[in-house]
């Protein structure tokens, strides 16, 4: 059953597994279970590891940017629109069965799912923050786009504060 289950590969298997297989129908917290989307929880749960990555990468870019002198226009339009396509994405990554009850290593809490409200709440400010400072960024304002970066990485905190655990 287990090797059954890690063959994670291919979805036939593991739908293969579930009838008579041994499986344990009321596993809501295996990993290599099937969500709704064709991926399994644990597979959702690396995909939102790669898109904060991404998404920590180009705010740095922006970040770094408007730390200079002379920001690069192009630059900063091209990295505020990762952030803000990012930030519309941000809520997808987190479905139902990706939380720590899987046992996959992560660093977001069990709240995100329990304080769904809470989490979605910040998860709006995100978004129309990152859309503004994209808009900000479109017009080349790059005093309004100091300012804005400042209220994106708010949300940020914020956000990691409540549903993201340290570092070990
Ligand atoms: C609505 C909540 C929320 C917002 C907004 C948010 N994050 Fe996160 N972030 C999380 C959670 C939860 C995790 C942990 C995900 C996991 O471990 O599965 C995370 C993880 C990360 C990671 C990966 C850390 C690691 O070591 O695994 C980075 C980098 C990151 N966030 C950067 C950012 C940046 C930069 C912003 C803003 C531009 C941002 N996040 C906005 C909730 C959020």
């Amino acid at each position: 059953m287990i090797l059954c289950l890690r063959s994670l590969a291919l979805a036939a298997t593991a739908l293969a597994c579930q009838p008579g297989g041994g499986a344990d129908p009321g596993a809501s917290a295996d990993p290599d279970r099937m969500l709704a989307s064709g991926m399994t929880a644990r597979q959702v749960i690396e995909a939102r590891a790669l898109h904060f990555k991404d998404l920590g990468g180009s705010f740095k870019a922006v970040r770094d940017q408007l730390a200079t002198a002379s920001p690069n226009p192009s630059l900063v339009r091209l990295a505020t629109q990762e952030v803000k396509y990012a930030s519309d994405d941000l809520p997808g990554w987190f479905p139902a069965g990706t939380g720590p009850e899987t046992g996959v290593e992560m660093r977001a809490f069990a709240e995100v799912w329990s304080d769904s409200e809470g989490f979605a709440e910040i998860s709006t400010r995100f978004r129309e923050s990152a859309a503004a400072l994209h808009a900000t960024a479109q017009d080349d304002d790059l005093d309004a786009a100091r300012s804005q970066v400042r209220a994106v990485g708010e949300a940020c905190k914020d956000c990691h504060d409540r549903y993201r655990a340290e570092e070990d």
